[in-house]
């Protein structure tokens, strides 16, 4: 069975734990794209009526035509429950995200959620972090600097491109990608980049995510972290 097979038994199955009323972040990735058109369906059949809050211009565009309603964050009140998917879970259920480079919008909207369920396929599975680059959302000014300080701190960055030219975010900054191997102290990192100046957010997801729905061959397992 392939990759984006074990994604949609994953996606398919998050979509039960939406009900009527409810406010729903919507990650963003190939992954979620499965959870939307399920999610989509699922509307329409059971007559349910929910908000959805988009994680990105590219999961709004997919939410608007599989019909299902959405708002920007700042106009609602709460987030019942954000579904997501992932670049790399560990065994304690902390993760890496940003390989599609929303993960700034998409932290904002798991911290402020009540609920975080992630979507992975089995691949995504780990003992340790690392061995998928970490993205760091970065501003523009003084990023070549930034740049030269994780290299001496051997991070291994390197800039995300695109034909000879920065890949740019939603808030218009440039991802820098560390090629770190193995993360040893996820939590000692995370507490680092936050404290270095020009990283507006880095892609390690801490103590985040409540429930893990992971696709398997035989169908999906549901683990609460
Ligand atoms: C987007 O920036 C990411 O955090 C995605 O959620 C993550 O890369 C998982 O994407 P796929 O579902 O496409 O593997």
């Amino acid at each position: 069975m392939n990759q984006d097979a074990l994604k949609q038994i994953a996606a398919r199955e998050a979509v039960k734990f939406v009900k009527d009323d409810m406010v729903v972040g919507l990650g963003t990735g190939s992954t979620v794209k499965y959870m939307i058109q399920a999610l989509g369906k699922r509307l329409r059949e059971k007559n349910l009526h929910i908000v959805g809050i988009p994680t990105s211009n590219r999961t709004a565009r997919r939410a608007r035509r599989a019909g299902i309603p959405i708002k920007n964050i700042d106009d609602i009140d709460h987030i019942d429950l954000t579904i997501d998917g992932a670049d790399q879970v560990d065994k304690n259920y902390q993760g890496i995200k940003g390989g599609g480079i929303a993960h700034l919008w998409e932290k904002i909207v798991a911290i402020n959620s009540t609920k975080n369920i992630w979507i992975v396929d089995e691949t995504k599975l780990t003992n340790h972090l690392g061995s998928f680059p970490l993205p760091l959302e970065v501003i523009p000014y003084g990023s070549s600097q930034l740049f030269v300080r994780l290299k001496k701190m051997g991070y291994h960055p390197t800039f995300r491109m695109s034909h000879g030219r920065h890949i740019l975010t939603h808030s218009r900054n440039y991802i820098i990608d560390l090629n770190l191997g193995q993360i040893d102290h996820p939590h000692h990192l995370s507490k680092q980049l936050d404290e270095m100046t020009g990283i507006v957010e880095h892609g390690l997801f801490l103590d985040i995510v409540n429930t893990v729905i992971v696709g398997h061959p035989d169908g999906p397992e549901i683990i609460n972290a």
